[in-house]
């Protein structure tokens, strides 16, 4: 439900402007208050009427109408709402977003509004995939702008690919996600996920074969609870999770760098596997291999230990740091002298041995050794015991 809850939904010039109409509907079934803006585009796919209509409310059109800045200013329009929404989200109005222009109402809205913004992207796939709109979907993400979409699919243009506008159900589940009221709400959770890619020459790496689903299921339950979240991820094939502030990284440095950079925090769950080791110098050159010769010995060295890092700070440690113990034998055994020796609350061992088939599947049976001791949990998905954990994490924060 999103009874009470304010929504400015800014429609762009696009074909899938006929969506936004159904979404306000959606919204409004759910309890939740719609201001439409439509942008100048936008007004020949759908009229000001049908989205007044719908939303039972004013919409607004222009930047210079009198009458509206005297009833309400354009700041206070794109203050007053708990989340502006844009869809459809066309190339040129997130290329102004990405480049703080304001020349009309919505890029104006877009550039004074302080709430959260959901972007859900629509144009043609060449234009999805076109370098110049890549950059600004990037510095959007790097902004903290939630996205949804674009789905893969056949397009109004005739052409088939990823660009099409996220249906209206996905975006108001989106809406519901980053509006939620739950026990985390206010909180921020950092999560590490995925492999880190440690370099051996400009071309090759030390890799480890972590899909990054749980982590990316954590990040999700932990959306879902109403914790902003800041996702550091390694290059996992899972796709990270919507809802969350993404950052990417490859290396172990690079993902110690993104979460002390993300502090504070109220939680943080290292949930990434992280290459233990790492070249002692990576090769500026591609190593050649030379006939007759040795192979290359590698030299490697240790990598930092984030949980360990973070777990000992002694100013500004998270409240509550959750490790994972990925393990091959003496599972709790083993977990629990990690959790001593790392220095962290919680420990959420599981067994990796092959035969479980836990690694890169979809299922997990998880430990949760604490100071008091170990809880086994029931083997279930994943997702299932993402939300459990997110749940004693709300739990322990209180
Ligand atoms: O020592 P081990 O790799 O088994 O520890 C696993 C836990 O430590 C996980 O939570 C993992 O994310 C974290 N870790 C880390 N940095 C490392 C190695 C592990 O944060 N360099």
């Amino acid at each position: 439900m999103l009874q009470g809850k304010r929504i400015l939904l800014i429609i762009g010039g696009g074909i899938a402007a006929y969506k936004a109409l159904e979404l306000i509907r959606q919204i409004k079934r759910e309890g939740g208050e719609v201001t439409p803006v439509l942008t100048r585009a936008a007004e020949q796919f759908v009229t000001p009427l049908s989205a007044s209509a719908l939303a039972g409310a004013k919409v607004y059109t222009h930047l210079f109408d009198l009458t509206d800045e005297a009833e309400m200013g354009h700041i206070e329009l794109s203050r007053s709402a708990d989340l502006v929404v844009v869809a459809p989200a066309t190339a040129d109005l997130m290329a102004k977003m990405a480049t703080g222009q304001a020349d009309d109402l919505a890029s104006t809205l877009l550039l004074a509004t302080d709430t959260p913004v959901l972007v859900a992207p629509a144009m043609n796939v060449r234009m999805w995939l076109h370098p110049s709109n890549q950059r600004n979907i990037a510095t959007l993400q790097a902004d903290g702008i939630h996205r949804v979409g674009p789905n893969e699919g056949d397009m109004a243009c005739g052409e088939f690919g990823p660009g099409r506008m996220a249906e209206p159900s996905e975006i108001y589940s989106e809406i519901k996600a980053l509006l939620a009221d739950g026990p985390l709400a206010g909180r921020h959770v950092i999560v590490t996920s995925g492999p880190t890619h440690e370099p051996i020459d400009p071309v090759r790496y030390l890799a480890n074969r972590s899909s990054g689903q749980q982590g990316s299921a954590i990040a999700t339950a932990l959306a879902g609870l109403g914790a902003q979240v800041t996702f550091v991820t390694g290059p996992a094939s899972a796709p990270p999770p919507l809802g969350v502030t993404v950052v990417k990284v490859e290396t172990a440095r690079d993902m110690l760098d993104a979460v002390t950079s993300a502090l504070p925090a109220d939680a943080a769950v290292f949930a990434a596997a992280v290459a233990d080791w790492r070249m002692s110098e990576a090769a500026a050159e591609k190593i050649k291999k030379a006939k007759g010769e040795a192979p290359p010995a590698l030299s490697l060295i240790e990598n930092p230990d984030i949980l360990a890092t973070i777990s000992q700070m002694k100013d500004g440690r998270p409240a509550l740091v959750v490790g994972f113990a990925a393990e091959t034998e003496n599972v709790v055994e083993n977990a629990t002298k990690k959790r001593v020796r790392k220095s962290c609350d919680w420990i959420v061992a599981n067994d990796v041995s092959p035969e479980t088939g836990i690694m890169g599947g979809s299922e997990n049976a998880v430990t949760l050794i604490n100071k008091e001791g170990a809880e086994s949990w029931p083997r279930s998905s994943k997702d299932d015991v993402a939300r459990q954990l997110a749940h004693r994490i709300a739990e322990a924060l209180g």
